[in-house]
């Protein structure tokens, strides 16, 4: 075995993704004497990279865009919420064979349980979008018993085929959406509207009951314009970079063995670190 723990990210591109900052950070934290490095490995090349990991260098590694559903194909075995979403994000090796789990449904809510304690059990979330990011959301919200779960998306069909098998879910054209937000307790914002180069999220948020959160998953910028909506209506607002820093936990503590922990100072670098990018 090596005597210094490795572990990765690999996307495509990866240059931008700031899991080595914050993997980087809780190594020094701790005093482990290891590394968290980016790979950059094209579509064409992931399959390889793939295969090669069992008795290589590495403990373990994060997989992100484009490669999350290639990932889950490719592993020997699923972590449950790898197996529900449908992709993998999170790589590690036991007993010789390869493992593939998800973290981002973890992430997600480990988030809001951080940032609006109580957001959970038996009360009605509103989803916007029924891509990728949707799927471990939704899975999310199963996992913490939402009451209801309405997933509303441009291509209905999309969000029928999310919703399908489970009576807690229905779908919904993006029209429903003043009905459905008159008794949402959580909105979530999946799309990539909103994102920093991306379209433009405009939906009126005055039928929203006072009580209820607004989270994005967007996270450039930290304060989307549907954050910013929503903090103006006076509503509890979650920002998508506490996702991003959650997720992280699981992995770290399986190829470093410790249990990071998410604290303010980890969130004022990574800040710090996209308004040099942005
Ligand atoms: P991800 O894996 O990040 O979720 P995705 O699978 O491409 O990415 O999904 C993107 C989501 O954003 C989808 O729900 C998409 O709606 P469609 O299923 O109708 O494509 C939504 N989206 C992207 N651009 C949009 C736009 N201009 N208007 C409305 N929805 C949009």
């Amino acid at each position: 075995m090596a005597d210094k723990l490795r572990a990765f990210v690999c996307g495509h591109p990866v240059a931008h993704s700031r899991s080595p900052l914050i993997h980087g950070n809780w190594l020094k934290e701790h005093g482990i004497e290891g590394s968290y490095e980016p790979r950059d490995v094209a579509p064409g090349d992931f399959e390889a990279f793939i295969g090669g990991l069992a008795g290589g260098l590495y403990a373990g590694g994060n997989v992100t865009i484009p490669h999350k559903e290639s990932a889950f194909r490719l592993v020997d075995r699923h972590d449950a919420a790898a197996e529900a979403i449908g992709a993998v994000n999170t790589l590690w090796i036991e007993d010789g064979r390869l493992y593939g789990g998800n973290t981002d449904a973890y992430g997600f809510a480990a988030n809001l349980d951080a940032s609006a304690p109580g957001w959970d059990r038996e009360k009605t979330a509103t989803v916007l979008g029924a891509g990728g990011a949707a799927r471990a959301v939704v899975h999310a919200l199963k996992s913490r018993n939402m009451g209801e779960i309405r997933i509303v998306n441009r291509t209905l069909a999309r969000a029928q085929e999310l919703a399908a098998g489970d009576g807690r879910i229905s779908a919904h054209p993006w029209e429903a959406l003043p009905e459905l937000l008159a008794d949402t307790t959580l909105l979530v914002n999946t799309t990539s509207l909103g994102m920093k180069g991306g379209g433009e999220l405009s939906i009126d948020l005055d039928p929203l009951p006072s009580a209820a959160v607004v989270t994005d998953i967007v996270y450039v910028p930290l304060r989307t314009p549907l954050l910013a909506a929503a903090a103006r209506r006076g509503l509890k607002t979650v920002d998508g970079l506490g996702m991003l820093l959650h997720q992280a936990v699981p992995g770290f503590e399986r190829w470093f063995g410790v249990r990071p922990e998410v604290t303010p100072r980890l969130r004022e670098i990574v800040v710090a670190d996209l308004g040099a990018g942005a």
